[in-house]
């Protein structure tokens, strides 16, 4: 417990005073003057008041990010003073890193040791895999007809808007600001509002390690009709990249067709986790579990449909059962703690809501499906939950329900399996796990998701793309796709004759 309170403290000064926005390398207020609270989901208590961005704040910032785009020493500046300007960026943050993941964890909820050893990690390491890319940015020459001396050049795409969301706060910010700066474009970050804290402190960090003004731009509020909004209707936005809902993809989309702004969106999933009876069968149910409890389920790859071969379901539920019984569930900050609470109330109760249409859509409850208010009467928790006998039209195997609730379905055979994976209208992700390395293969090619783990399950490296299939979204981030994003190509003829 004493290591918990000296944690603590860590960020307990930088929360006592009120967060602004960053608009051309200042920390300003928002035009209205107004502001919003951030909570922790773990106690319910505020933890500190944020400037609450609107449409006259992101006009600044835009102004600010065109400016420094157009005029400023960033477009200038060789690409190796870039790549040390990324590096120092990461640098800072792992030097801090208890502090990141303490932040983390009060604002999200999620156990601090997943943000120390997960968020805090990958952030550091996404940067740095970005930093190596900006000069390895490279055009071609071609040999085209008659006498020209033909090469492309490869640009940034110039003012970017990246609107992200709350369960993965700054390594989101992280998947999105590597790359875009990391080609030279300039940026205006919307954080979600349930949590903007960590992409502030990188925003902090980002200006000490010496980022141009209006390069890095952060405007915290809210999205509909509010600061999310006039970011994805801008005139002078180039590009906007949404991670989120799919409704909400759907509005970004639309917003963006006053100017055609490029679009990358990274919306849900409904990924089918497959377990054939010849799999370990011992992995299998550790990867079950990181499918679906890992950031309490509020991941948009969470492996929510879990098919298990007939033969294999009795044995496998009670090797699952018996782990979720051992999950500690509490407060995040607690290095104990497996399962924090949901991010915010209203996607507790949309979780419990979720619940109870499985029960009426006569799946069987076998743990969980409610709040643990006996053990923890503050915060938003929901008890590891778990519903057997689904069948894969029903709408708790249909819907993103993006918590800690797994739904059980049972097959026959390869072909029943690979035909109810891919009836869904997400394709994000998926796991497969057995033996047999051709069944595994077939069965790789057949499904439509972004992502396949064989064996394994939520594994990320910044080296490997992600993103989705069909109503998943489209455009690949991570990898050398990211930069095909964040820039232009332009083809250049030369005159020879
Ligand atoms: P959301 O998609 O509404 O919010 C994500 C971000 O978009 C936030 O920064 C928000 O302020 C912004 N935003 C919202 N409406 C906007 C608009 N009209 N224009 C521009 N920006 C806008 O997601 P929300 O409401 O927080 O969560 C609802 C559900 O979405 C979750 O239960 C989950 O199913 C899904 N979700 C999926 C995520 C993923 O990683 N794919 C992440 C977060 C939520
Ligand atoms: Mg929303």
């Amino acid at each position: 417990m004493a290591v918990v309170q000296e944690k603590k403290s860590l960020c307990e000064e930088w929360l006592k005073t009120e967060k602004k926005l960053l608009i051309d390398g200042k920390w300003v207020p928002a035009e209205s003057g107004k502001s919003f609270e951030t909570f922790n989901p773990a106690t319910e208590k505020p933890l500190c008041r944020v400037a609450e961005g609107s449409k006259a704040d992101v006009e600044k910032a835009v102004v600010a990010a065109r400016r420094a785009f157009e005029e400023g020493p960033w477009r200038k500046m060789a690409a190796a003073e870039r790549a040390r300007l990324l590096y120092r960026l990461a640098d800072e943050i792992e030097k801090r890193a208890d502090e990141f993941a303490q932040l983390e964890t009060m604002d999200n909820g999620k156990p601090v040791r997943e943000s120390r050893w997960v968020d805090v990690v990958q952030t550091v390491e996404t940067f740095r895999y970005y930093a190596g890319w900006c000069t390895k940015l490279e055009g071609e020459t071609t040999s085209v007809n008659g006498k020209f001396f033909t090469y492309t050049l490869r640009e940034p795409v110039g003012v970017v808007g990246q609107i992200i969301p709350w369960n993965f706060p700054m390594l989101m910010a992280a998947w999105k600001l590597g790359p875009a700066l990391a080609c030279g474009n300039t940026v205006v970050l919307k954080p979600a509002e349930q949590t903007p804290l960590t992409a502030l402190r990188i925003g902090e960090l980002a200006c000490e390690v010496g980022f141009p003004p209006g390069v890095l731009n952060i405007i915290t509020g809210f999205g509909p009709d509010a600061a999310g909004s006039a970011i994805s209707n801008h005139m002078d936005i180039d590009k906007v990249a949404f991670t989120g809902e799919d409704k909400t993809g759907r509005e970004i989309v639309k917003a963006s067709a006053g100017n055609l702004k490029r679009v990358s969106l990274e919306l849900g999933g409904k990924a089918p986790n497959i377990v054939f009876a010849d799999a370990d069968l011992d992995a299998a149910v550790r990867g079950a579990m990181l499918g679906i409890f890992f950031n309490q389920g509020q991941v948009c790859c969470a492996g929510s449909r879990l098919f298990i071969e007939e033969k294999v379901h009795d044995e496998f539920m009670s090797k699952l059962t018996k782990h979720v019984g051992t999950m500690r569930q509490g407060n995040g900050l607690d290095e104990q703690t497996v399962i924090g609470p949901q991010v915010s109330k209203d996607q507790m109760e949309r979780i419990l809501n979720y619940c109870d249409i499985a029960k009426k859509e006569g799946a069987k409850l076998v743990c969980g499906g409610e709040s643990p208010k006996a053990d923890l009467p503050n915060g938003y928790f929901v008890k590891p939950t778990i519903f057997d006998g689904v069948t894969n039209d029903m709408r708790i195997a249909q819907e993103e329900v993006f918590g800690p609730v797994l739904s059980v379905i049972t097959f026959k055979n390869e072909q029943e399996v690979a035909e109810q994976a891919n009836k869904i209208l997400y394709g994000l992700s998926a796991g497969i796990w057995t033996q047999d390395i051709k069944k595994a293969h077939k069965l790789v090619s057949h499904v439509k998701a972004g992502t396949v783990w064989v064996n394994c399950y939520n594994q990320f490296d910044p080296q490997m793309p992600f993103g989705g299939y069909k109503m998943s979204g489209y455009g690949r981030e991570l990898g050398k796709h990211s930069i095909e994003l964040y820039t232009n190509v332009k083809s250049v003829w030369v005159n020879l004759d």
